[in-house]
């Protein structure tokens, strides 16, 4: 037979492909929350207006909760030829309530109502986001603070550059998700405006109350132009966009856990919980889980990729393709939901081995820089001399195999008269790094500033 919602000019029903193809309901029903609760905001305020007389929009009220409970007991039916989560729920309703449940639809379409629901369930995604993000940041303050004094290698291209404190380089992640968490909060601000009303692209006859709905769902206010309304997605592309951004970040810190955790560097170990052995060698500790966040990253990325791809040439205003807006984002949300809670409980969990930090944190003459700048302070030699003069103790230390601070007063005055012996007493690892005391530099002081603000920040004192 035809369609029960749409089928008054059709003689003949779908065929099984197109009512497959057709069907959101196996993963749009994750909206029904806010499904029902936005036609409970369009049915009180069609009442307001005396376009529902108030027995019906009781009726219509009261059928809408007990779906709410049905669902929240059973979850949601998956009746294909329902096609999505609006029919199913106004098909439920006319079981429950007969056909006034057909007033419900009136001066609205799936267009805006759907753009609706979906705007919801982004809204609280975005929350609970910036939740996951601010417990990571709140796992990353704690262990800075108990390592801002830790001397380790600072790299820049994964060479030895300078050292620097393991406190500062966990706090470098805390900025990176701060700038996170407010690109969501200007994501939410974009989002702020219902869609309820624009109907099914030209805004509806009726004389609705907009402003009511948009209140009611807690939305600053109603969108401004019905076609735009209805042909929008860009919440979820913002979204994406910004989770796209958190899985980079949680990418490289994953990838340097990883490193980390590898033999050769032995600067962590991973909680037994958040990693797992090999079925063959019984030695193995696996760090699978900093693996598999850096893995989701390619997902999420590729979930952003994916809605832009199918947005960018939709002629205004609603196409069917955009019903594919939907699996992207609700896959990326499960995947960057997950990837925090791992990286929250990596971070807490780490055993950092900072002795062996320490170890290596003056190897490959981390601490030339200083020398080069003792040189300008103490003896007035124009940076770029010192930085060749440097380079030439640098040369001489590695042809006799020792340590810049152990080169002799007579390797020293072969170099260059400048540079005496008094230079080598500044080389040492504390000294270089308490030295860095530049606003947002390595010193345990500046790091402890750094995570003070941050404590402030997350509301943590
Ligand atoms: N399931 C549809 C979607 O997610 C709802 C909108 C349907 N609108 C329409 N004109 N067929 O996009």
């Amino acid at each position: 037979g035809s369609n029960a919602m749409w089928g008054g000019r059709f003689a003949d029903g779908p065929s099984a492909i197109m009512r497959e193809i057709n069907a959101s309901i196996p993963f749009d029903k994750a909206l029904w929350r806010q499904d029902i609760a936005g036609s409970r905001a369009h049915a009180a305020m069609l009442a307001a207006q005396g376009i529902l007389t108030a027995e019906d929009a009781k009726a219509i009220d009261e059928g809408l909760q007990a779906i709410a409970a049905e669902y929240e007991r059973e979850g949601v039916p998956e009746d294909w030829d329902l096609e999505d989560i609006h029919m199913t729920v106004e098909s439920r309703l006319t079981q429950l309530i007969g056909p006034v449940a057909g007033r419900l639809h009136t001066a609205r379409s799936r267009n805006d109502q759907v753009a609706t629901d979906f705007k919801l369930w982004v809204r609280e995604a975005i929350g609970q986001i910036d939740t996951g993000l601010a417990a990571v940041q709140a796992a990353l303050v704690t262990r800075a603070e108990q390592h801002a004094d830790d001397i380790m290698p600072g790299f820049t291209h994964l060479q030895t550059a300078q050292p620097v404190t393991l406190g500062h380089h966990l706090m470098a992640y805390y900025e990176m998700l701060r700038r996170d968490r407010m690109r969501f909060a200007a994501a939410a601000e974009r989002l702020d405006e219902c869609p309820l009303g624009a109907a099914a692209l030209a805004g509806t006859g009726f004389d609705l109350d907009r402003e009511a709905t948009a209140q009611a769902l807690g939305f600053a206010r109603p969108t401004a132009n019905s076609l735009d309304t209805v042909s929008d997605r860009d919440f979820a592309m913002d979204y994406l966009h910004a989770a796209s951004l958190v899985s980079i970040h949680l990418s490289r810190l994953a990838e340097e856990i990883i490193i980390w955790a590898s033999q050769p560097f032995g600067f962590v170990r991973l909680p037994d919980s958040l990693s797992t052995g090999s079925s063959i060698m019984p030695q193995k500790k696996n760090p699978d889980a900093a693996e598999l966040v850096r893995g989701h990253a390619g997902r999420i990325i590729g979930a952003a990729t994916a809605l832009s791809i199918t947005m960018k040439g939709l002629p205004l205003a609603y196409a069917k393709d955009m019903q594919d807006d939907k699996p992207p984002v609700f896959e990326a949300h499960g995947l960057l939901t997950l990837s925090l809670a791992a990286c929250e409980g990596m971070i807490a969990g780490a055993d950092f081995d900072t002795a062996r930090m320490l170890s290596l944190a003056g190897s490959g003459h981390s601490t030339a820089t200083d020398l080069a700048d003792w040189l300008v302070r103490e003896a007035g030699v124009p940076f770029r001399e010192a930085h060749h003069i440097t380079g030439a103790a640098v040369a001489r230390a590695d042809a006799k195999g020792c340590a810049l601070a152990e080169l002799t007063a007579d390797d020293l005055a072969a170099i260059d008269a400048r540079v005496t012996p008094e230079a080598l007493s500044h080389l040492s690892l504390e000294g270089s790094v308490a030295s860095r005391q530049s606003y947002g530099g390595t010193a345990p002081d500046q790091v402890r500033r750094q995570v003070k603000a941050a404590r402030k920040a997350l509301g943590l004192d």
